[in-house]
């Protein structure tokens, strides 16, 4: 979890951290160990910026992608 930056040519990988927490709600739960968190979240939002764009994000995810950023050595 602290190598993410590291093995993303030395930059936060933030787009697909997120995309990675929330899930996707198309797999199928085979198709991956971890759970998705995204789906039972999605009444309260913040805005995050994603590649320059405000996308409407978990407040839990949100905090916790800040929380991984700062982890990164
Ligand atoms: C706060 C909770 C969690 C966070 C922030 C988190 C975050 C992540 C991220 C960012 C990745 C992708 C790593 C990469 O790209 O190299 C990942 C992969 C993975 N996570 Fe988690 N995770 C969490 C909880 C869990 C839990 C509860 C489980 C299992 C019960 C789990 C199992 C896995 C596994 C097995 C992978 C490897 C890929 C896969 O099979 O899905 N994670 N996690």
């Amino acid at each position: 979890m602290t190598l993410l930056a590291r093995k993303n040519d030395g930059t936060f990988p933030r787009a697909q951290a997120l995309s990675y927490i929330y899930g996707h709600p198309e797999q199928r739960h085979m198709e991956r160990a971890m759970p998705q968190f995204g789906g039972a979240m999605a009444h309260d939002t913040v805005p995050v910026e994603i590649n320059g764009i405000l996308t409407p994000t978990p407040r839990e995810l949100a905090g916790l992608l800040v929380y991984l950023e700062s982890i990164q050595r």
